[in-house]
C-alpha cells in the first residue's frame, strides 16, 4: 500500500498536462492577490504558521462528522449531518483562499501536485454542496450517495496536500534542518565586506548573509524560510531588511524577523564579532 501510494503521488509530480492550467490558476491568484496584508492574511505571517494546513481541519473534520452521522446515525442524525455538510462548505471557502494562496507561490513539481490537489478538492467542494442541496429537498439518499463521492475526492485531495507539505516541503520552514553554531565560529575576512551590500558565505554547510551597515555586521541564513528562495540574490529595503528574489518575503537582517509575508517564519539569525580581522557568528537565540 505504500509503495501504491508513492507511486501516485509521484505520478502527480509528472502530470506536465496541468502545466499550463496551473500555471494560468497561479497568475490569476498571483494579480488578485498582490504582496502585502491580504497575502500575509492568507498565508498565516500574521500567526507564524502556514494558515492553510491548519483551516483544513474544520471542512475535513466537519464533512467526516457527517459522513459517521450517515453510515451509524440513523434517522434522527440526519438534520445533523445535513448541518456538517453545510459547515464544511462554509469553513472550505476561506480554507481554498489559503489554499490559492500558497498555490500561486509554487512552481514544477509542487505547482502540477498542487493543481491536482486543487482539481480533487473542487470535485469535492460541488459533491458536498449538491449533497447538501439533496438533503434540504428531503432527498436524503441521493444526498448520502454525494457526500461519500465527496468523502472519496476530498480523501484524494487531502492525501496530495500532505504530499506536497511532508514530501516536497510546501510550507516547511526551509532552515528548520540547518545545523547553526552556538559557538564563535569564523566565517570570512571583514575586508570582504563593502558597506551596504548583500554578502554570501558559508558557516559549516549554512549559507549565510552578511551585511554591513553603519558600522555594524549583521547576519541571518541565506536560504529563505518560506520557500529556499537564495536571500543574497534578492535586494534591501529600508537599508536592513532583506527582500526574497523568490516571492519578495521581507526580512530584518537585526533578528530575522518577518517584515513582510509570505514567509510564517522568521530566518535564523547570528550574532557577529570581529576578532584579528575575521568575521565570526554565532546564531542568536531568538527573543521571546
Ligand atoms: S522563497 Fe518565497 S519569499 Fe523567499
Amino acid at each position: 500500500m505504500r509503495i501504491r501510494l508513492r507511486a501516485i503521488s509521484q505520478r502527480a509530480e509528472e502530470l506536465a498536462i496541468f502545466d499550463q492550467p496551473g500555471t494560468w490558476v497561479a497568475g490569476q491568484v498571483g494579480r488578485l492577490i498582490k504582496e502585502g496584508p491580504a497575502k500575509d492574511l492568507l498565508s498565516g505571517t500574521w500567526l507564524g504558521h502556514p494558515l492553510h494546513p491548519m483551516l483544513t481541519d474544520v471542512p475535513i473534520g466537519a464533512w467526516s462528522s457527517a459522513l459517521v452521522l450517515d453510515l451509524f446515525g440513523g434517522k434522527e442524525s440526519r438534520r445533523a449531518a445535513e448541518m456538517m455538510v453545510g459547515v464544511g462548505l462554509v469553513a472550505a471557502m476561506p480554507t481554498a483562499a489559503a489554499g490559492l494562496t500558497d498555490f500561486s507561490d509554487t512552481f514544477g513539481a509542487q505547482r502540477r501536485v498542487g493543481t491536482v490537489h486543487a482539481a480533487f478538492n473542487t470535485v469535492a467542494l460541488g459533491l458536498y454542496a449538491a449533497s447538501w442541496l439533496a438533503r434540504r429537498r428531503g432527498r436524503h439518499s441521493a444526498g448520502v450517495a454525494l457526500g461519500l463521492g465527496g468523502a472519496v475526492a476530498v480523501t484524494g485531495g487531502g492525501f496530495l496536500g500532505g504530499h506536497l507539505s511532508y514530501g516536497m516541503g510546501v510550507g516547511v520552514d526551509h532552515t528548520a534542518f540547518d545545523q547553526e553554531p552556538s559557538d564563535w565560529t569564523p566565517v570570512v575576512d571583514e575586508a570582504q565586506l563593502a558597506e551596504g551590500q548583500l554578502t554570501l558565505a558559508e558557516v559549516g554547510n549554512v549559507p549565510l548573509l552578511l551585511l554591513r551597515r553603519d558600522g555594524r555586521i549583521l547576519a541571518v541564513a541565506d536560504t529563505c524560510t518560506h520557500r529556499g528562495g537564495p536571500l543574497h540574490q534578492g535586494e534591501l529595503e529600508d537599508g536592513t531588511v532583506v527582500v526574497c528574489p523568490w516571492h519578495r518575503s521581507a526580512f530584518r537582517m537585526e533578528d530575522g524577523e518577518v517584515v513582510r509575508g509570505p514567509a510564517t517564519a522568521r530566518q535564523p539569525a547570528y550574532e557577529t564579532r570581529v576578532i584579528d580581522g575575521t568575521v565570526e557568528v554565532r546564531v542568536r537565540e531568538p527573543s521571546a
